[in-house]
């Protein structure tokens, strides 16, 4: 369970910053993951507006932190918190780049009708600060989001703004702050935290331990939270598994295998699954694990992936019978 923070403003330890590391060190102790991307120092490059994600579905800037590590962790997080300064009635430019570059994002979405599998249960939270009262203060901001949330896949769950909060470290002062990160904490962190962790482990990580963490969190994400991981991970997914996924509309992308130890990440799974290897040797010691003895893909056969698809979704009904 992870909580990706987007700092938007510029000015280090500011109230956007401040507010944020609050609310994050709060998130933290409920057992949830966090991390946070300083936007205007983490080098990401403007879109180019080139239109090649359309016929892509991939960024042609494929080199910049956007690509190589920030589309992976939206894809990752189960709530992204949004955090900007009001500047000039709108978010800060330091977040617009980012939330531009989630034009590749819209198009796997709308251009090419994949579904990432968090899409159902994935949440979005604003901040947003600002000096003056104006009435209309955080109408551009709450806009913004809302389209920039709609990409990724978040559901708009709750926004904190501030008025007449303007020298550095003022957020601090503001009455009722504690109070509002507490309820945030309670609707919007504590029913994504309180899911039960599914770990899939297979040799390589690259096609039946991701195929069914995808499969079963788009089924049950309401009540599991699932990872894969690999005794030997794979340099990338299979691409026959992505597209037997992708023949039923879902988005593997920006996804990568991972050993066991990164797959855990803090986190104590409820249960490991292991896929075509024996029980004892997945590393995750005092934790169930049952196994799957799913038969290894012929990667060249589209027909004998689509089976192991349906196999793995009858596995992960199954699955979720025991669990109830
Ligand atoms: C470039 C710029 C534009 C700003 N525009 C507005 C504005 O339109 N309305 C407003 O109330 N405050 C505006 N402010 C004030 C900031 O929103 C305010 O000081 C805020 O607390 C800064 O948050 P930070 O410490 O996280 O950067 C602006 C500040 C800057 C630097």
């Amino acid at each position: 369970m992870l909580i990706l923070g987007l700092q938007g403003s510029p000015r280090k330890g500011g109230n956007t910053d401040t507010f944020l590391a609050t609310f994050l060190d709060k998130a933290a102790h409920t057992g949830a993951a966090v991390k946070t991307i300083q936007v205007a120092r983490a080098g990401i490059v403007p879109c180019k507006g080139c239109g090649y994600c359309e016929t892509h579905g991939t960024c042609v800037i494929a080199d910049d932190p956007m690509s190589t590590e920030i589309f992976g962790l939206m894809r990752e997080a189960d709530l992204v918190v949004a955090a900007t300064p009001v500047f000039f009635y709108g978010i800060s430019a330091q977040l617009k780049v980012l939330i531009d570059r989630c034009q590749t994002l819209w198009s796997r979405k709308y251009v090419y009708k994949l579904k990432d599998p968090l899409a159902a249960t994935r949440k979005g939270m604003l901040f947003s600060v600002a000096a003056s009262q104006g009435r209309q203060l955080f109408d551009g901001i709450h806009l913004t989001t809302k389209y920039f949330f709609d990409a990724i896949n978040a559901q708009f769950s709750h926004a904190l703004t501030y008025r007449g909060v303007e020298s550095k470290g003022a957020i601090r002062q503001h009455e009722g702050l504690a109070a509002d990160v507490d309820e945030a904490i309670q609707q919007t962190v504590l029913p994504l935290v309180k899911r039960k962790n599914v770990l899939f482990v297979s040799p390589t990580g690259a096609c039946r331990a991701p195929m069914a963490a995808a499969i079963a969190q788009q089924r049950y994400g309401d009540c599991i939270r699932t990872g894969f991981g690999a005794l030997r991970p794979a340099s990338e997914l299979s691409a026959s598994m992505v597209r037997a996924m992708q023949r039923v509309g879902m988005d593997m992308g920006y996804r990568n295998p991972q050993n066991v130890e990164q797959a855990l990440s803090g986190t104590t799974p409820n249960l490991a699954i292991a896929i075509g290897e024996s029980v004892d040797k997945i590393p995750v010691p005092g934790i169930k694990t049952v196994q799957w003895s799913l038969p290894e893909p012929v990667l060249t056969d589209d027909a004998a992936m689509d089976r192991l698809r349906l196999e793995i979704e009858a596995n992960a009904d199954k699955l979720m019978q025991s669990f109830n």
